[in-house]
């Protein structure tokens, strides 16, 4: 009777405790464009995993994937005013709120995957994510989605002068705007939401992202073309709110950028991984693919673009990076 007695009493000690752990958690919301199983996905499990770790609990993750919560650039307005915590967005839209990461959007700017990563973990990646704090953001960390690509529902595109007319969606993203138009499409800048409908209707003929997006949007089945352009590499960053930053203290504030470097870390290996064999898997979705272009016949076309992008940015800074080894 006793030992019962007193099992009633330790379940009811247990249901206390777990409720008002519960309830000491706190909430954070995290948005990002595309469904969960994706490199943004993946970042957002690293983020809660290495968050939960860390504070033993105190914070609950909650994802809102596939735009749910709108556009890039609208989540990252959001993150500014406070209403949502987090944003796992691609640079593209992030030059409307700081302007000087958009150098990075300078088209066949890296050479590689390993020459980004070196920059954007290296000093000027660590200066450009100092420039966020003074717009209300904070930039915990740069993760990544790999090389853009073109696709497109008209012909295969081989060269510059295949682009011609071409209506190809664009971030909003200036950069990327002023070197489509300089290779004689049409750019049109449209919100990632809108994409899909945008391809099935016609409205414009062709886009362009790395394999993980293309792959994880299903962009094959809504495109026939697909070209290895390479033409720009695509960061992504794990974006906090600094409304929510500066109520943290020093250890919550170590937690939640170590959890910014897992989640870049974790869409760095699902890029890895989806580069090796996503263009097989699109190929056999039916997707004609012309896998290489001569790069050097892009650059020489892009040459009124780059002496724009030099007055922008300033021809010593580019280099700095173009260089950087
Ligand atoms: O093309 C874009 O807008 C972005 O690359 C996407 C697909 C939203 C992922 O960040």
């Amino acid at each position: 009777m006793k030992i019962t007695r007193y099992l009633g009493l330790a379940a009811l000690a247990g249901v206390l405790a777990s409720a008002s752990v519960a309830s000491a958690q706190t909430a954070i919301k995290v948005g990002y464009p595309l469904p969960n199983a994706s490199h943004y996905g993946a970042g957002a499990d690293a983020f809660a995993a290495e968050l939960a770790k860390t504070t033993g609990g105190r914070y609950k993750v909650e994802q809102f994937p596939a735009s749910a919560l709108g556009g890039e650039r609208e989540m990252i307005e959001s993150v500014q005013l406070g209403t949502l915590d987090a944003v796992l967005t691609s640079s593209g839209p992030v030059s409307n709120f700081v302007p000087d990461v958009a150098v990075t959007d300078i088209p066949f700017l890296f050479r590689d995957t390993a020459h980004a990563r070196a920059v954007l973990d290296g000093p000027i990646g660590e200066e450009l994510l100092a420039k966020f704090p003074p717009k209300g953001l904070i930039a915990l960390a740069w993760g990544e989605q790999g090389f853009r690509h073109l696709t497109n529902g008209k012909r295969a595109i081989a060269a510059p002068e295949d682009m011609k007319g071409l209506k190809v969606r664009t971030m909003e993203n200036q950069v990327h705007m002023l070197a489509f138009r300089t290779l004689g499409a049409n750019p049109t800048p449209m919100a990632w939401p809108e994409v899909i409908q945008g391809l099935q209707q016609g409205t414009i003929d062709g886009q362009e992202n790395p394999i993980s997006v293309i792959v994880s949007a299903k962009m094959s089945e809504v495109q026939k073309h697909l070209t290895l352009t390479r033409h720009v590499f695509s960061p992504a960053l794990v974006i906090f709110s600094k409304q929510r930053w500066d109520g943290l203290n020093d250890a919550d504030k170590a937690a939640f950028k170590a959890a910014g470097k897992a989640a870049a870390a974790a869409m760095r290996r699902f890029v890895d991984e989806v580069e090796t064999k996503g263009v097989e898997t699109l190929k056999g979705q039916g997707m004609q693919v012309v896998t290489s272009v001569d790069t050097a016949k892009f650059q020489t076309v892009l040459a009124p673009a780059y002496a724009e992008y030099a007055k922008r940015f300033g021809q010593e800074r580019i280099d700095r990076i173009r260089n950087y080894k």
